[in-house]
């Protein structure tokens, strides 16, 4: 497939919740062309595709991976079904970007991941945050000193979630449960800024369905610092972070999404960063596309490592809670 050429034909099948964010900060990229998206219902299909100016609609998945004006799926579908749908796009010869997590387990990513590395494809995990602006300047700010010597960092994800029991939040059979939706995010910060993760201790509660709707990790890292992290759906919102250091912190507000970060020394902000390029999928797309271009079969800040390494932490984070058997 040649990639080289300006404009690149993006597919999106799912047009359900997150769709809506990811396909309005679409309309804004440059030379990227919204082909087509498909739903199971062809309705829904078509009415998203007028409500966000793709061109077709379809009324089924195979139908949009068949379509040669595409040259990138994107996955957005619930957790379980990322594997399986990824795997029939690759085949189809197209180019994937699958939400977060790539797959519900360690072993199913690794499995995705060898496949399109056999195909020569690109596929990549929809993990935004480390693209963001505020969130490169922060880790520019860590590795620069700013803060001092680097110890411990503090990253929640924790909201009041849907209480019925078959939404794909807390439904097991759709992989619901808070870590692998929300709990991913506070592990990925921590890695991204204080280095790979040597061990990790969780304990957690299970809602009625099984799922984990409270989870809390403390992981210890090569670097010898230890993060601090929550996630849960039944409490009040917490999405912040902060980075201690021995000179200082780094507040980051509803870090996954990062518009602003700030920099405190002995209590006082003396620095902040405020990004005004607009919406949390837009840098990820870009990144996508740039990839695509220079012929990459992954994308270099979210690379298939850190996948994986995510992958790896969030199974062993449910087998200590017990919302999930790794045999
Ligand atoms: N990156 C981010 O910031 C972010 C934010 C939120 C969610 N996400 C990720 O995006 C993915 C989708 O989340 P969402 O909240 O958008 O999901 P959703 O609205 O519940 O569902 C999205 C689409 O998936 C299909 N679907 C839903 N339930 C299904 C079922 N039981 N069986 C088969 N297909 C089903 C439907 O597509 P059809 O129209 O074809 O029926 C639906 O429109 C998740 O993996 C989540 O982790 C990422």
């Amino acid at each position: 497939m040649e990639f080289l050429r300006e404009t690149i034909g993006w597919g999106l099948i799912g047009p359900g919740r997150f769709a809506r964010e990811f396909a309005s900060e679409l309309a804004e990229v440059p030379r990227a062309r919204r082909v087509a998206v498909a739903s199971r219902n062809r309705e829904r299909a078509s009415s998203f595709a007028t409500d966000f100016g793709f061109e077709k609609a379809y009324g089924s998945y195979e139908d949009l991976f068949a379509d040669p004006e595409i040259d990138v799926v994107y996955v957005v579908v619930p957790h379980v079904f990322h594997a399986d749908l990824s795997r029939a796009a690759l085949t189809a010869g197209k180019a994937v970007l699958c939400e977060k997590p790539l797959t519900p387990s360690f072993r199913e990513s690794e499995e995705l991941i060898q496949f399109a590395r056999e195909k020569g494809l690109f596929l990549m995990e929809a993990m935004k945050t480390g693209l963001l602006p505020a969130i490169r300047k922060t880790r520019e700010w860590i590795r620069s000193g700013a803060i001092g010597e680097v110890r411990l960092a503090q990253a929640d994800f924790c909201f009041q979630g849907p209480t019925d029991p078959e939404d794909r939040l807390m439904n097991p059979d759709l992989a619901g449960g808070a870590v692998l939706d929300v709990g991913i995010y506070p592990l990925f910060l921590q890695r991204f800024f204080l280095g790979e993760i040597r061990s990790l201790s969780a304990k957690g509660h299970l809602s009625s369905t099984g799922v984990e709707d409270v989870a809390a990790f403390v992981t210890e890292h090569e670097s010898g610092a230890v993060g601090i992290s929550q996630c849960s759906f039944v409490s009040e919102e917490s999405m912040g972070a902060r980075i201690l250091g021995s000179e200082g912190e780094i507040r980051i507000p509803r870090f996954h999404a990062a518009t602003r970060v700030s920099l405190w020394k002995n209590g006082e902000e003396v620095e902040a960063i405020e990004d005004s390029s607009g919406g949390m999928v837009r840098a990820e797309i870009e990144a996508v596309m740039e990839a695509l271009r220079q012929g990459e079969t992954e994308c270099p800040e979210h690379a298939h490592e850190d996948t994986l390494a995510l992958a790896r932490w969030m199974d062993e984070i449910r087998c200590q809670i017990g919302s999930w058997d790794r045999a």
